[in-house]
C-alpha cells in the first residue's frame, strides 16, 4: 500500500513565539523566504505523497492563500519581467483538490489534531509531518521513511539523538538497534526526566502511522502537560503492532523555539549563494565582540 496523505498539524498556540504568532499560525513564519509550511509541503510532495491535510487553528487565512494563487502579485511580476519569480509563485500552488482542510476546534494536543484527520484519512497508513522540525539534509527525510515502510509495512517514527539533558523535551524510546540506522521500538515515554529516560533517541516531528492509531487517538486520554499526546497512542498501538525508529540523516532545527528557528534562518541561508559571502563577513565582523 502506497503512502498517499500527509497530515500537517498546525493548530498549535505558538506560545513559545508570541507576539509574533499572535493572528499567525508558526508555520507561517519564513526561514530565509519560505514559511516553515512549505519547506515540509515540498518534503511530502517529493516522497510521493497525493494529498496534503492540513489540520488548522487560528492563522488559517493566511496559510490557505499562501497555497492558492494571487493573482495581483502574478500579475505584476509577469509585467515586470521577474519570470523567474513568477515560476516560483506559480509552481508552489499545488494541483487544485489536493489540498485538503480540516479544523481542530480547541488546541487539545497533537494526538487530539491527527485524530481531527481521521475521516480524511480513512483505512490506509498516512504520513505526519510537524513543519516546527526543519531538516537540513541531502536525504529528505520522509522519502527515506517512505522507503522504510516498503520494507517493514509498519509504524515509523524519525529519530535522533539528544544530549542527555534534553530528554524531557521530547518522546524517548526505549528500543533496540536492528540495523544502522533503525530501531525496534519496546516502549515509549514523553518527555521524561533524564534520570527516567530509558535511551537518549528522541522522536522528532515525521511519523507514518497506520490507520489502527486512529483508535487510540480516539480515546482522548490526557498526557503530559494534560495534552492528548500521540506517543501515548503510539505507546498503546505498540501492544498491537510493530513500530519502527528511523534514525535520519542531517541537521534538525527546532523551529518552535527562538534560537533553534535563528539558527534555521543561518543554516539554510548560509546555502544560498547570494547571501552566504554578506552573512560571513557579517559573522566574522560581530565575532571580534563576543
Ligand atoms: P508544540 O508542542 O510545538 O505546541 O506542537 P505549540 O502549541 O504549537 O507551541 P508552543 O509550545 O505553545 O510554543 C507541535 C506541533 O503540533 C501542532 C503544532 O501546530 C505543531 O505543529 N499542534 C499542537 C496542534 O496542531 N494542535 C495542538 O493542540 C497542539
Amino acid at each position: 500500500m502506497k503512502i498517499k496523505k500527509a497530515v500537517f498539524p498546525v493548530a498549535g498556540l505558538g506560545t513559545r513565539f508570541l507576539p509574533a504568532t499572535k493572528a499567525m499560525a508558526k508555520e507561517m513564519l519564513p526561514v530565509v523566504d519560505k514559511p516553515l509550511i512549505q519547506y515540509a509541503v515540498e518534503e511530502a510532495f517529493d516522497a510521493g505523497i497525493e494529498q496534503i491535510i492540513f489540520v488548522t487553528g487560528r492563522g488559517k487565512k493566511a496559510l490557505e492563500d499562501h497555497f492558492d494563487r494571487c493573482f495581483e502579485v502574478e500579475l505584476t511580476l509577469q509585467n515586470k519581467g521577474k519570470k523567474e519569480l513568477l515560476k516560483q509563485i506559480q509552481e508552489l500552488v499545488p494541483k487544485t483538490g489536493t489540498i485538503v482542510y480540516t479544523r481542530q476546534n480547541e488546541p487539545l494536543g497533537l494526538g487530539h489534531a491527527i485524530w481531527c484527520a481521521r475521516d480524511i484519512v480513512g483505512d490506509e497508513p498516512f504520513a505526519v509531518l510537524l513543519a516546527d522540525d526543519l531538516i537540513q539534509t541531502d536525504k529528505p527525510v520522509l522519502t527515506e521513511m517512505v522507503k522504510k515502510f516498503d520494507r517493514f509495512r509498519a509504524s515509523i517514527a524519525a529519530v535522533m539523538e539528544v544530549d542527555n539533558d534534553q530528554t524531557d523535551k521530547y518522546g524517548i524510546l526505549d528500543a533496540v538497534k536492528l540495523e544502522n540506522n533503525i530501531f525496534q521500538i519496546n516502549d515509549m515515554v514523553e518527555k521524561p526526566v533524564p534520570a527516567e529516560a530509558p535511551s537518549n533517541l528522541a522522536i522528532i516531528g515525521r511519523y507514518i502511522l497506520t490507520p489502527s492509531i486512529f483508535q487510540h487517538l480516539g480515546k482522548k486520554e490526557k498526557g503530559a502537560g494534560g495534552e492528548i499526546q500521540l506517543t501515548d497512542a503510539m505507546k498503546a498501538l505498540l501492544k498491537e503492532q510493530p513500530i519502527f525508529g528511523y534514525k535520519f540523516e542531517g541537521t534538525r532545527f527546532d523551529c518552535g523555539d527562538k534560537a533553534g528557528f535563528q539558527m534555521a534562518n543561518l543554516a539554510f541561508a548560509l546555502e544560498r549563494p547570494d547571501m552566504r559571502e554578506k552573512l560571513i563577513h557579517f559573522i566574522r565582523e560581530i565575532q571580534q565582540n563576543f
